[in-house]
């Protein structure tokens, strides 16, 4: 697992939308996992600036996304398919029957779920999965005690996740309590994981995933197991990391191999 701590979430937000622009640069056909929440809003508003600006194409581009409320259609403001219309698909060159959530009213969940897998395998697998955290260590919408090898399915929201969602659902609308959700093992055959956590909220939970055990009770954990994950985070929701200092040394010697800098890594120096 990489960390690399960011000084604000603006910095972390544009840190992580310029790893997924390069993948679309270098693969324009890649298949990406990508995340509903706040946190990923201004990722997605930065995708769309280096789309409008600077040409950034994803014509060839797949997608699937994490989760869905149960019962919530793609029309419902607080679906995330409509989320995903409004932050990006909307705003960009996707064709859009390459961009898959899973669908909240699916009348046979587990058939749904099933198929759902099935697609991501026929796209070639995820590329790149861009995932959150919930301050109870949950990945996509897997709650505490998520089977750490778990597919696509029905899960049931945690009291506190529903809590956390309430400031999406205005006045006395409920939030749903089921979703459909990637399971953990799903995200673990991912190529790769791009997480991004910001604020002190976070800070909790981003401590446990990152230096706790590997832990269904914090679901985020399994990440240790998959082998390629990089973590951003700004300076609040990395505040509780102990080895902070050293995730800056890593982040360090990696730019200076990327940019080539292989004398200050002592490198040909003999
Ligand atoms: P948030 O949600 O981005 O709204 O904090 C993250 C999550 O629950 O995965």
């Amino acid at each position: 697992m990489r960390v690399i701590i960011e000084k604000t979430a603006e910095q972390a937000e544009l840190r992580t939308a310029g790893i997924m622009a390069d993948l679309v640069r270098h693969k324009p056909n890649a298949v990406l996992g990508l995340a509903t929440g706040s946190t990923p809003v201004k990722v997605y508003r930065e995708l769309v600036r280096q789309h409008r600006e600077a040409e950034l194409d994803f014509s060839q581009i797949t997608t699937f996304n994490l989760d869905e409320y149960v019962g919530l259609g793609a029309q419902h403001p607080q679906s995330f398919r409509y989320f995903m219309q409004e932050q990006l698909f909307n705003h960009i060159n996707i064709d859009h029957a390459a961009t898959h959530v899973p669908d909240g009213r699916a009348l046979d969940f587990s058939a749904h779920c099933q198929q759902y897998e099935q697609r991501i395998l026929d796209a070639g697998g995820i590329d790149l999965q861009l995932l959150g955290i919930g301050v109870d260590g949950h990945i996509a919408f897997n709650e505490p005690g998520s089977s750490l090898g778990s597919r696509t399915r029905l899960k049931t929201l945690a009291s506190e996740t529903i809590r956390q969602n309430k400031k999406f659902f205005p006045g006395d609308e409920q939030v749903p309590r089921l979703a459909l959700t990637m399971g953990v093992g799903t995200i673990l055959e991912t190529r790769s994981c791009l997480l991004l956590a910001t604020g002190a909220h976070k800070a909790s939970a981003v401590r446990s995933m990152v230096e706790g055990p590997v832990t269904a009770q914090i679901t985020a954990s399994a990440l240790q197991l998959h082998r390629e994950v990089i973590v951003i985070v700004d300076e609040e929701a990395g505040g509780w990391l102990e080895r902070r200092d050293y995730y800056a040394e890593v982040d360090e010697c990696h730019q200076l191999l990327e940019t080539g800098q292989l004398r200050a890594l002592g490198i040909g120096n003999q």
